[in-house]
């Protein structure tokens, strides 16, 4: 079977912003942003866009362009180690249970688009989301979301992928600004940015390490780094793109959708005069449910906006459904269609699960992805830094001219010692809040030190490369 490539470099571009641009930018980022002390959350979190995110995007890149396979394919056959394949499962199941979460959003949004046409939750928006977000109905809007993934991934990369983001990222822009413009016209758009865009160093400085995890978690979710699309996307691209450039483009579209959506949504909650963070993943539907159903016109710009999400959380579940169909056609021969096939069924049961067990979708949805988006960068952070080393170099200087030769040994250092010691206090931090274990910073910062040697020295005895 011959592998699919991207048919052009907007093609590619613009495919990786889709999976970037998604619910994270509209619905967890506001909601995350709420619970995490409003502006100061957001000072963090565009660091960590910049110093993790950026570079662990390349780290995907490098590794997805050079094996030119999925994410368990890659890591095997560019280590020549099927241990490092087992590793490469872990972002399989990641973007299964990412999906399995997302479809179910995905369903309410769809929801929201119809019933924003007939005004059906104008009357009561508080009730009338708890009567629709978990349950059968949920799980019937999550079918037809995991259908609409499906048809597009069906078709394949370029008539499939390549195509659809290229329609719909350009659509979603256009609309969002509209959006954004209209809603600097309401009477409570000042108050709305005031909350979105002034710092709160206050509330930081109390709750720093929360606000961090939460900030971390949530900007490799948005970026779609950890989880392994960027790998399989990456695998299908050409020689001669320039990595850093594509990253760096990628990156700062993603973070103006993410900014543009907040100048969209910050607004039309304090216009309405309505509760900015409401706790938890409804909190945002109910709020500008109510803000649409009190707002003159608020049934167009209700359709528009739910269209505009349609657009967003579709771009990025394709990418998580491509990743195990590349998967199962890299490693097994199987035919797309099948796997496609095969895999919708699996996401179809998985779904259901969170559609019908709020327990299950709230934890799935916030600590354990972000946790394994964090564990997934890691190992390829450790990857790219340690077993490729000096293959990573050349790949990522591969194309991209001066701007490569300047960046590639500094993120070589960056991707291979300063964030996978960061990221491994991150995972331990994590891992022991689920836990319920708390140990003083001291014992963390202890425990992170001997994580790192540890993983350095096996790397080192395994024969990797630096
Ligand atoms: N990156 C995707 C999003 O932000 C997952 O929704």
């Amino acid at each position: 079977m011959t592998r699919e490539s991207w048919t052009t470099r907007t093609g590619f571009i613009l495919a990786a912003v889709g999976s970037a641009v998604g619910l994270g930018n509209v619905w967890r980022f506001p909601w995350m942003t709420a619970e995490n002390g409003g502006s100061a959350f957001l000072l963090v979190y565009l660091a960590l866009v910049l110093a993790v995110g950026v570079p662990g995007l390349l780290a995907e890149f490098v590794i997805g362009r050079r094996s030119r396979r999925n994410p368990v394919g890659a890591l095997a056959s560019l280590s020549d180690s099927d241990r490092w394949g087992v590793v490469g499962l872990l972002p399989v199941v990641t973007t299964v249970l990412l999906l399995s979460f997302y479809s179910v959003v995905g369903g309410w949004i769809l929801r929201y688009l119809v019933a924003s046409a007939s005004g059906a939750y104008f009357d009561a928006p508080g009730p009338y989301f708890e009567s629709v977000s978990f349950g059968p109905a949920a799980v019937g809007y999550h079918a037809v979301f995991l259908l609409l993934t499906a048809g597009i991934v069906l078709a394949g990369v370029r008539k499939g992928i390549e195509l659809a983001t290229k329609v719909m990222m350009p659509a979603i822009a256009a609309l969002l600004v509209g959006l954004a413009a209209w809603a600097a016209t309401l009477p409570g758009a000042a108050g709305g940015f005031e909350y979105f865009l002034a710092f709160d160093l206050g509330y930081l400085r109390a709750n720093f390490a929360s606000v961090l995890g939460a900030a971390l978690g949530q900007a490799l979710f948005t970026l779609s780094v950890g989880a392994g699309t960027m790998i399989t996307y990456a695998s299908y691209l050409g020689e001669d793109r320039s990595l850093p450039a594509d990253g760096a483009t990628i990156a700062v579209l993603n973070t103006l959708v993410g900014v543009v959506a907040g100048l969209v949504v910050f607004p039309l909650l304090f216009a309405g005069d309505l509760p900015v963070g409401g706790s938890g993943p409804g909190a945002l539907f109910v709020s500008l449910a109510s803000a649409f159903a009190t707002l003159p016109g608020g049934r167009v710009v209700a359709v528009v906006f739910f269209a505009v999400m349609t657009l967003a959380a579709l771009s990025s579940s394709i990418s998580m459904l491509e990743l195990p169909v590349a998967y199962l056609a890299d490693e097994h021969g199987v035919a797309r269609r099948d796997a496609t096939a095969g895999l919708s069924a699996l996401f179809l049961v998985l779904g259901a699960v969170n559609a019908l067990r709020p327990a299950v979708f709230d934890f799935v949805a916030s600590t354990l992805v972000d946790l394994l988006l964090a564990a997934g960068l890691l190992a390829f952070l450790l990857f790219a830094g340690w077993v490729l080393g000096r293959d990573a170099v050349e790949e990522f200087r591969e194309g991209a001219g001066s701007l490569g030769d300047a960046l590639a040994t500094p993120w070589l250092f960056v991707v291979g010692v300063a964030l996978p010691v960061f990221l491994i206090f991150t995972v331990i931090t994590g891992v022991l809040g689920i836990a319920g274990v708390s140990l003083g910073t001291g014992a963390v910062v202890g425990l992170t030190a001997a994580a790192a040697l540890a993983a350095f020295a096996a790397l080192r005895r395994a024969g990797s490369v630096v």
